[in-house]
């Protein structure tokens, strides 16, 4: 067993107001932004973290939320020289910080990347008023054009856009005009996601007209075309990017790397290899509890049970288009596999949901499709 690399997840937890279909933990804006509190704590939270770490060093950093963007530039910039004070972060780290275009001062951009940001993931959702609209956004889809193009002006090395599909009464052509838009701004990456309708929002007690499975099904095969088309290359279930650009960060979730997560109901991951134990983390959720000095902000620390290694590992790793070298199964996991669990993948080659070669096991795009039915094996 050995350690995989390590990120670092940085949750912010506030919105200007929550959306109707989102479940993260945000919460709407009731009182002045509690900005260097907030820092000090999260700094605090990861002195306390590094202790699971000594001295590896940090390859991605993800700044998300909720809005982080709601934070000043001198706010970030304060954030990740304490970060840099406290841990090892490699000069190479991808830098990530997500934006919502309602929240942008002009020129603020330049200030992220003045504090070390260099990629900016910008939820835009659609181009179409009447959707942002519905879907309970603050901006609408000017504010989204002038946004992309103040990123495009930024020096980042990198940017994406968080575009949804399958709206409510949303067309396969009204879906497609909306991806076009997307193409046209030519960002690196692009997240594609269906909307899904989550237990505990407004969206769940009161679900608006989706389009039907025959339409959502048209969407998915055309707007993978049109992206493939454009030179965007699929890397994950709703990652798209171009040559080069994939999202470190969720490249290293997705392969069972670690990462460490500070902020209101932060998760992390973190391998001992040495001990042959890996840990999860979750920080207290609420904002208020996270900052009452009087409690820790570790909520829960669980070590992963060996039963649980396999679909945890696959999970993961099947959700990616890349092929999962068979060697980092043992390499991270420190398991072996089960007569049952190569028996599994074996059943799941014959119905054509994997293809395995000596060294490596690929999920075909059926077996990505049906990727409940390939991991059901090892529940
Ligand atoms: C945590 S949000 C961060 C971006 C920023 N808060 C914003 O909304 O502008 C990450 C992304 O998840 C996606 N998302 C959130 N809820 C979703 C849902 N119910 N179904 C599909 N995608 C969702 C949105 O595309 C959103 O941009
Ligand atoms: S702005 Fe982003 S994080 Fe906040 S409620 Fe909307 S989708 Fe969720």
């Amino acid at each position: 067993m050995r350690n995989p690399p390590l990120s670092l997840y940085i949750h912010i937890p506030w919105c200007v107001q929550k959306c109707p279909y989102c479940d993260f933990n945000s919460h709407g804006l009731k009182s002045a932004l509690p900005e260097q509190e907030y820092i000090s704590h999260l700094l605090s939270d990861l002195e306390h973290d590094k202790t699971y770490v000594s001295n590896r060093q940090v390859t991605s950093i993800f700044i998300g939320g909720g809005t982080p963007s709601l934070f000043s530039a001198d706010a970030i910039g304060k954030l990740l020289s304490g970060v840099k004070n406290t841990i090892a972060v490699s000069p190479t780290a991808e830098i990530t910080l997500e934006a919502n275009p309602g929240t942008l001062e002009s020129a603020r951009f330049n200030g992220y990347a003045e504090a070390g940001v260099n990629r900016i993931s910008m939820g835009v959702q659609s181009f179409q008023n009447v959707h942002l609209t519905g879907l309970g956004r603050i901006h609408d889809a000017q504010q989204a054009l002038n946004a992309i193009l103040q990123a495009q002006n930024a020096p980042l090395n990198s940017f994406n856009i968080d575009l949804m599909h399958g709206l409510p009464q949303q067309s396969l052509a009204n879906a497609m005009s909306d991806l076009t838009k997307a193409i046209d701004q030519s960002p690196a990456h692009l997240s594609w996601y269906q909307l899904t309708i989550e237990p505990n929002t407004p969206f769940y007690s009161k679900p608006p007209e989706l389009p039907d499975d025959d339409t959502l099904w048209d969407i998915q095969a055309k707007g993978h075309a049109l992206l493939e088309d454009a030179g965007y290359q699929q890397y994950e279930i709703s990652g798209y990017s171009k040559p080069g650009f994939q999202c470190q960060h969720n490249l290293n979730y997705w392969r069972f790397g670690d990462y460490l997560g500070i902020g209101c109901g932060a998760h992390g991951k973190i391998t001992d290899a040495d001990n042959g134990r890996i840990t999860r983390t979750v920080k207290v959720k609420h904002p208020r509890g996270y900052m009452d000095i009087t409690r820790p902000y570790l909520d829960k620390a669980v070590a992963v049970e060996q039963d649980d290694l396999a679909f945890e590992f696959f999970m993961n790793r099947f959700r990616l288009v890349e092929p999962c070298p068979k060697s980092d199964f043992a390499d991270f996991t420190g398991a072996t596999l089960t007569e049952e669990q190569q028996q599994a993948l074996h059943q799941a080659v014959e119905q054509a949901l994997l293809q395995e070669s000596a060294h490596q096991w690929q999920v075909t795009p059926k077996g990505r499709r049906y990727l409940n039915t390939l991991l059901s094996a090892f529940v």
